[in-house]
């Protein structure tokens, strides 16, 4: 495979999924240079950008233009180089000064421009080359006309939009299509600086059929037009990854003056009832973190082969519809994507080897808001499982990957990320509210949130800032030698501060009693909450016998459960007990569900028998067009790694 590098490009003999780990490349990173990206953000800056949009759900392509606005940093820079992936460009042009004379009636000339697109690199794409006149003049702007032109649900090369037909949707009557930009994804459907850290605002005219609804992370009416013309502003600067467009057959529904959900007709009741504590989230938050500074929050739900829980897209988080669940017990994913609106989409990293300043932080404020709304209890327990999860992957994860400043070149950013940016980035900021105490610690939150409103940051300015602001303030409570080997030693630090729930001690009394035949299904469990039940089957001995997964099942009906967490937690324990009754379940669930965290280990326990790969490979083959390019390549590289290894 050729790995590029800001357009420096290696032969080199190592396939992606069998490299070492982090650190083939042995020169020392350099903090807030973005691996993944080619554009040359030090000679421009985006910083505005309008997209004139057609999208054919038939054709399944998007077509237009986009006018970008740059501010230009160097007068002699002779070129402008842009990130793109599978796109056809047409043409690109300069916006030329006003040849009429300033007095003139304002009109815009375009002179066109040489560009040509550099030979593709596998995860990055094609740098788009343009060559423009060196100049005094700080502001440029660019418009490019463009297609899309990655073939549909391909996964050779990802690609951040997915194309449902009908039959995909829950209504089975529209198409649908979405987009999933983060990590690296907003390349594959328009032409830009594709790196975190680079912010902009933006416009959009989003052109489609006039039987179906356009939203985007921006100003969305709830009761514009189905006209099939919809029109978007994002006053706010954000990072490019936040770019999102989903087009279907939406309905709306308000949950409170700020907050509602938008999801196909058949969901949207259930969907306003599961998140309707959405306000009460939002105004917790402001108390704790600041004031909310999007406006609107609403929720987007997709359908299930979406293949995150949920995605911070600004002023409208887009959601799985897995987290419906009828008793809000997985609105977790909502506290958490609303929690971004502080750390990630107001304060976010600069590159994705700080995507743990993004994610750890989050997954705090998140503990926080659930312990707000629904009591320490809820959120201990759903640390605890977090922290299990965590140590479960560390026991897999090279050690050069458990580290939170992750050193990710030349790999591709979707496929390696794992809970360690979540789970011990949680950790770490619970370590430094238990240190300082949690009044100093809210204290600093707030200052970081209004210190950095609206930029991208790097480890190194948190640890420049946090050295200021905490541990010099409070002397001799952290040493920097000790908030440096948190983000760059592997594993978990001996003085972590490790969660810990009471709720769970009669869990392990009864699963222990159950597994010693001293207790039957039915005399346990039956005020358990889904926490409880996750914990119960997450720690389940590895082997168990068909009879006691039968009585289990007879009494609890896990095989039929309503609530995709607990069903992905059985059906582990089916897979690793080879349990066929509930095989059929897990064909369906495997079909329906393109979540990446709940499938991808599924596939993997089912992959380390023979019998399990069989079984895997015959699904996956029926699955595989219905998920979203990422997941594709993600189970690909799982199920069929030598054919995935081929593509490249
Ligand atoms: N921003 C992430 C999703 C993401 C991260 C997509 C990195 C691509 C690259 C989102 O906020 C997230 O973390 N989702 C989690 C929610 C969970 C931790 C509560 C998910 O989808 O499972
Ligand atoms: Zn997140």
């Amino acid at each position: 495979m050729t790995m590029c590098v800001r357009r420096v490009c290696l032969a080199g003999l190592a396939l992606a999924s069998v490299m070492p780990a982090a650190g083939a490349d042995l020169s020392p990173i350099q903090s807030g240079l973005d691996y993944h990206s080619f554009a040359n953000v030090d000679q421009f800056r985006a910083t505005h950008l309008e997209l004139d949009l057609r999208v054919d759900l038939d054709d399944k392509n998007i077509s237009g233009t986009v006018f970008l606005d740059l501010k230009r940093l160097d007068p002699r820079a002779t070129q402008l180089i842009l990130d793109t992936k599978n796109l056809m460009i047409y043409g690109v042009s300069q916006k030329a000064t006003d040849v009429l004379g300033a007095t003139a009636k304002s009109q815009t000339v375009w002179v066109s421009r040489p560009f040509h697109l550099d030979k593709p690199d596998p995860i990055l794409g094609s740098a788009l080359v343009i060559d423009l006149p060196p100049t005094r003049k700080t502001v440029e702007s660019i418009r490019i006309d463009y297609e899309t032109v990655a073939p549909a649900n391909d996964a050779a090369g990802g690609g951040a939009l997915q194309w449902l037909g009908a039959k995909q949707t829950a209504g089975r009557h529209r198409p649908f299509m979405y987009s999933q930009s983060e990590p690296i994804g907003a390349r594959t459907w328009i032409p830009l600086q594709d790196t975190p850290q680079v912010r902009v605002t933006y416009k959009a005219l989003i052109r489609t059929p006039s039987d179906v609804m356009a939203v985007m992370s921006a100003e969305n009416d709830p009761k514009a037009k189905r006209n099939g013309e919809y029109s978007f502003s994002m006053p706010q600067a954000i990072p490019s990854y936040l770019i999102a467009l989903a087009v279907g057959d939406l309905q709306f529904k308000e949950t409170g003056p700020r907050t509602g959900v938008y999801a196909e007709k058949s969901l949207v009741k259930a969907a306003a009832k599961e998140f309707a504590d959405t306000e009460s989230m939002i105004a917790v938050s402001e108390k704790l973190f600041g004031p909310y500074r999007w406006t609107r929050y609403d929720i987007l739900v997709l359908p299930p082969s979406f293949p995150e829980g949920g995605m911070e897209n600004p002023r409208l988080s887009f959601v799985t519809p897995t987290l419906i669940a009828g008793d809000k017990s997985l609105v977790s994913v909502i506290a958490h994507e609303l929690a971004h609106s502080w750390s990630g989409n107001l304060v976010n990293n600069a590159t994705w080897r700080d995507l743990w300043l993004n994610e750890g932080f989050t997954d705090y404020l998140e503990s926080r808001i659930m312990t707000a709304v629904y009591g320490s209890e809820r959120a201990s327990m759903e640390a605890v499982l977090g922290l299990q999860a965590l140590r479960a992957e560390l026991a897999k994860l090279d050690p050069r990957d458990q580290v939170l400043a992750i050193d990710l070149r030349d790999r591709d950013p979707s496929l390696v990320f794992s809970s360690v940016p979540y789970e011990k980035g949680r950790l770490f900021l619970s370590y430094l509210e238990a240190k300082f105490g949690r009044d100093r610690f809210d204290a600093f939150l707030r200052g970081y949130f209004d210190h950095f409103a609206f930029q991208s940051i790097t480890t190194e300015q948190f640890n420049q800032y946090l050295g200021e602001h905490l541990l010099d303030q409070f002397p001799g409570i952290v040493s920097s030698a000790q908030v440096l080997a948190w983000e760059n030693a592997p594993g978990i630090p001996a003085d972590a501060v490790v969660p810990v729930s009471s709720a769970f001690q009669p869990v392990d009394d009864a699963r222990t009693a159950w597994l010693a035949g001293k207790l039957q299904p039915k005399q346990f469990g039956l005020d358990w909450v889904t926490q409880q039940w996750l914990y119960f089957l997450n720690n389940m001995p590895t082997t168990l016998s068909a009879e006691q997964l039968a009585r289990l099942d007879q009494a609890y009906d896990f095989t039929k459960s309503q609530n995709a967490e607990i069903e992905h937690s059985w059906l582990k324990l089916v897979i690793a007990n080879n349990y066929q009754p509930s095989y059929a379940r897990l064909e369906e669930y495997l079909k329906i569900i393109g979540r990446r965290k709940l499938i991808t280990p599924l596939y993997a326990d089912l992959m380390k028998t023979p019998s399990g790969s069989v079984f895997a490979k015959r699904v996956y083959a029926k699955a595989r067009p219905g998920y979203h390019p990422e997941t594709a390549t993600a189970i690909d590289a799982i199920v069929n790694p030598v054919a995935a290894e081929d593509i490249e």
